[in-house]
């Protein structure tokens, strides 16, 4: 029997709440496929860095180097600024283990309503593949001046390696899906960073004849996202592009609380990480209303990664079942439901095919 450790990072608001349903969930799915997933949590949050002015301890990355995976919740909250749990540990975790891919797969499920109207389940499907680890997301820059003359700086970091590597990761997935990849790019209006970008798309396809390729501007794109997203197969994007298209196409398959995603390390020389792509959610938290579909299949991805392939069919599969009968669902899905009724359900609803 394999044993697995796996770090939780529940974190703040919601993702607390989603956390304890993900693992409920894969609780059920390794007893009946056969292994144990050893469980450490950490409580690092905006909470803790209240109490003692760190998000996470100093050796935090050293303290998880040695797990299998980690499932993140999510983190920030009000009082906290954002960049302070962002760049307190979300960031530093991606970059120490070299998750450079963020992966973000999105569909339309069963049972849930899309705002585009008459698509059905199986039409709508679709991944992004975000660059993880630099990009527009990065440290350099600064303040300058005072008063009406104040201004700062931002600058974008985009390596050949980084670039180069991400591209083909999403080439490969085609491969493995419809075999058609589109880019989002700005090399109109972001001329240094993004002319760069497009060059070494267009080297990577031209290793990639059976897949087919496009570039799009990210502006076009986004409205394609919703007029046509039976257009979409898998999207490769920089860092903001990416985390901004994967909270559209989100949207447009029924919410926030359906998209999961992972921090993965291709390479399996570090752990990857695993969370849903919606925040800590404080307008809702605390009310028990929250959807756990997303940390969920953030889950299923997590045993995916670890090799576990029937049992992350088998935790996909519950959540089709549960949301095609639509007796359980939260409010976000026009129920009446809580977010441990919902967990529970789908723990219920595993099932060895
Ligand atoms: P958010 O994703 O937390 O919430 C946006 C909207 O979607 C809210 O109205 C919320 O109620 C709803 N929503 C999100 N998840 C839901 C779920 N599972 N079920 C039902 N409704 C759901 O984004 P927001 O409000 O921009 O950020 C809130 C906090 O979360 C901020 O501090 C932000 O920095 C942090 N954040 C953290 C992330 C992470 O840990 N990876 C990612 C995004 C935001
Ligand atoms: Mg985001």
């Amino acid at each position: 029997m394999s044993d697995y450790r796996i770090a939780s990072i529940p974190g703040d608001g919601i993702g607390v709440d989603v956390q304890i349903e993900a693992r409920k969930v894969l609780e059920r799915a390794a007893e009946l496929h056969g292994f144990v997933l050893q469980w450490t949590e950490f409580d690092w949050s905006c909470e803790r860095f209240a109490q003692t002015g760190t998000m996470m301890p100093d050796d935090g990355v050293q303290l998880l180097a040695g797990f299998d995976q980690i499932l993140l919740g999510a983190v920030g909250f009000p009082g906290v600024p954002d960049h302070v749990s962002l760049w307190g540990l979300l960031i530093p975790l991606r970059r120490a283990f070299s998750q450079y891919v963020n992966l973000r797969p999105v569909r339309l499920l069963p049972g849930t309503n899309t705002v585009l109207a008459g698509r059905t389940a199986g039409e709508l499907e679709m991944v992004i593949v975000r660059e993880n680890s630099e990009g527009e997301y990065s440290r350099i820059g600064g303040r300058h001046g005072t008063g009406a003359g104040e201004f700062a700086l931002q600058e974008s970091v985009f390596t050949r390696t980084g670039v180069e590597r991400i591209v083909r990761y999403a080439f490969e997935l085609a491969k493995t899906r419809t075999g058609r990849v589109v880019s989002a790019t700005k090399s109109n209006g972001i001329i240094h960073t993004m002319p760069f970008w497009d060059e070494i798309f267009a080297e990577i396809a031209a290793e990639y004849p059976d897949v087919h390729s496009e570039q799009c501007h990210i502006d076009a794109l986004a409205a394609r996202m919703v007029q046509q997203p039976e257009r979409i197969d898998v999207v490769v994007a920089s860092n903001l592009f990416g985390d901004i298209l994967s909270d559209l196409a989100a949207a447009v398959t029924g919410g926030l609380g359906m998209a999961p995603s992972g921090n993965i390390n291709p390479e399996s020389t570090h752990p990857s990480m695993f969370e849903a792509v919606h925040g800590s959610a404080p307008d809702i938290a605390g009310q028990g209303i929250a959807n756990p579909v997303a940390q969920i299949l953030a889950g299923a991805m997590l045993l995916d990664h670890l090799g576990e392939r029937a049992a992350a069919g088998s935790v996909s599969a519950a959540v089709e079942t549960v949301l095609a009968a639509g007796e359980v669902a939260t409010p976000d899905l026009g129920g009446k439901s809580t977010t441990a009724e919902l967990g529970t359900a789908v723990a219920e609803a595993v099932k060895i095919s």
